[in-house]
């Protein structure tokens, strides 16, 4: 069995658990510790340092895979949208290394969730392009084509109507202005058609916590693309994070 530690980033908390990496079920419970106010960057290493230790995680032997809220390119992180600005251009990846003394691998978080659906959920053996989209503090995104993932697609940032698109359609903007599902389905609406007009996809998959209570929202939306929820929810990161840090396992004969 391959098995590898998931650590997910996210605005609010960082999470982790060991993954099966040839299923994507968890061996361990899923541990949680709330993300640093102000998310600086020696602040959340230390947390996720913390996470590892709690996850049981001396064996050096187990891979590790992060993922964190940001454009990811060669080990930097490129962008911070909802932690701190120092994150950016910061070699982090060699930062995480050197503070775990162990190799880490490190991908935006929407990518680690894409790549999880990919394996073990939604998008598994769907042809064509999947978008997948998280929404949570902001709204991630993940590009699948006939089964590869195109890495650090930023679809949250889309300008519709001259607004940053996760600035009004983020579960986030549901809470901060209180919006009914029917109206915050309004502003899916507009957001989710932008999408349909650019890329004209074969699938939507929308994950984030929010996308447990998918009956209330998905319904009210009208697309032309099938529009479904992440089979992973919430544990899709941890999941993707995983399973890109463990070597695959070569397949039995
Ligand atoms: C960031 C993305 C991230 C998403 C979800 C966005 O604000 O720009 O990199 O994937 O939030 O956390």
């Amino acid at each position: 069995m391959a098995k590898a530690l998931g650590i997910d980033i996210g605005g609010t908390g960082i999470k982790g658990a060991l993954v099966d990496t040839d299923t994507g079920e968890l061996l361990s419970d899923r541990i949680k510790l709330p993300t640093p106010s102000g998310g600086l960057p020696e602040d959340i290493i230390t947390t996720v340092v913390e996470l590892i230790d709690k996850l049981g995680g001396a064996d050096k032997s187990v891979p590790v895979g992060v993922c964190f809220p940001a454009i990811i390119k060669n080990g930097r992180t490129m962008s911070a949208a909802n932690v701190s600005k120092k994150w950016i251009g910061l070699e982090a990846e060699k930062l995480f290394e050197k503070a775990l003394g162990r190799d880490i691998h490190f991908v935006n978080d929407a990518d680690a969730a894409g790549y999880a659906e990919t394996r073990y959920g939604a998008a598994k053996g769907v042809d064509g392009l999947v978008i997948l989209t998280t929404l949570g503090t902001g709204i991630g995104s993940a590009l699948i084509y006939n089964g590869v993932l195109i890495p650090n697609a930023e679809l949250g940032h889309i300008e519709i109507n001259g607004r940053d698109a996760e600035s009004r359609a983020a579960y986030s903007a549901k809470e901060r202005s209180r919006l009914s599902w029917k109206r915050w389905a309004a502003r899916l609406q507009l957001y989710y058609s932008r999408l349909e007009a650019l890329f004209t996809p074969d699938l939507f998959i929308v994950g984030g916590g929010v996308s447990k209570s998918y009956e209330e929202f998905l319904p009210l939306l009208s697309l032309n693309t099938p529009i479904v929820p992440a089979v992973h929810r919430n544990n899709a990161g941890i999941l993707g994070a995983a399973a890109l840090a463990a070597p695959a396992t070569p397949p039995t004969v």
